[in-house]
C-alpha cells in the first residue's frame, strides 16, 4: 500500500528504516517536502522523498530497504509519483549508481548534465523527465 506521510500519520514510521524524527522535521519546516511510503504488513519498506515546488518537481531520494530490493517496490513508487505529478521532474544521481540510473531511464528520465564532484568528489548526473 502506498501512502503519503503527513503529521497525522507519521507514527507509521515507528521502528522503520526511515527515521521519524527526520521526516517530521522535513515536513514540519518545508511545505514543499513530500514523502510517499510503501507499506507491507504495516511496515514501511520503501519511500520516495521529493520536493514539489511550483512548476517543478525534484526527487531528493528514493530508497527500498536492502532485503526487499529488486522486487518492484522502487518501480511502484516511481509509477505513483509520475502519475500524481503533472510537471517536469528532475533529480541527481551518483554516476556509479547503475541500478538507480536504469530505473530512472525506465521511467523516461534522460541524462542532461554532469555535476562535477557533486557527491564528495564523485560526479553526479542531472536527469530529467519531461512532462508530456
Ligand atoms: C534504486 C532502488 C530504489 C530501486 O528499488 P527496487 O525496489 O530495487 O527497484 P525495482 O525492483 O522496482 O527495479 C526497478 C528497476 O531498477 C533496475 N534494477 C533494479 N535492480 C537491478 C539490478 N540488480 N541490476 C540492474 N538493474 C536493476 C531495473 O531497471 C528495474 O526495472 P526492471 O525490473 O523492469 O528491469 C533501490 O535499489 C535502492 O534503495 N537503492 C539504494 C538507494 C539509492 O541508490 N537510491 C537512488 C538514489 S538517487
Amino acid at each position: 500500500m502506498l501512502v503519503e506521510l503527513t503529521l497525522e500519520n507519521i507514527e507509521l514510521l515507528k521502528g522503520s528504516f526511515l527515521l521519524e524524527t527526520r521526516v517530521k522535521e522535513d515536513i514540519s519546516n518545508n511545505p514543499f517536502a513530500k514523502y510517499l511510503v510503501y507499506l507491507k504488513s504495516d511496515k514501511v519498506i520503501g519511500y520516495i522523498y521529493y520536493s514539489d515546488i511550483y512548476e517543478r518537481c525534484e526527487i531528493n531520494q528514493i530508497e527500498v530497504t536492502p532485503e526487499k530490493r529488486g522486487l518492484g517496490i522502487g518501480s511502484m513508487l516511481m509509477e505513483k509519483l509520475t502519475s500524481i505529478v503533472d510537471k517536469d521532474i528532475t533529480l541527481e544521481v551518483r554516476i556509479d549508481n547503475e541500478i538507480a540510473i536504469k530505473m530512472y531511464e525506465k521511467f523516461g528520465f534522460n541524462k542532461k548534465a554532469i555535476r562535477k564532484g557533486y557527491y564528495n568528489g564523485t560526479d553526479g548526473i542531472l536527469m530529467k523527465r519531461d512532462n508530456n
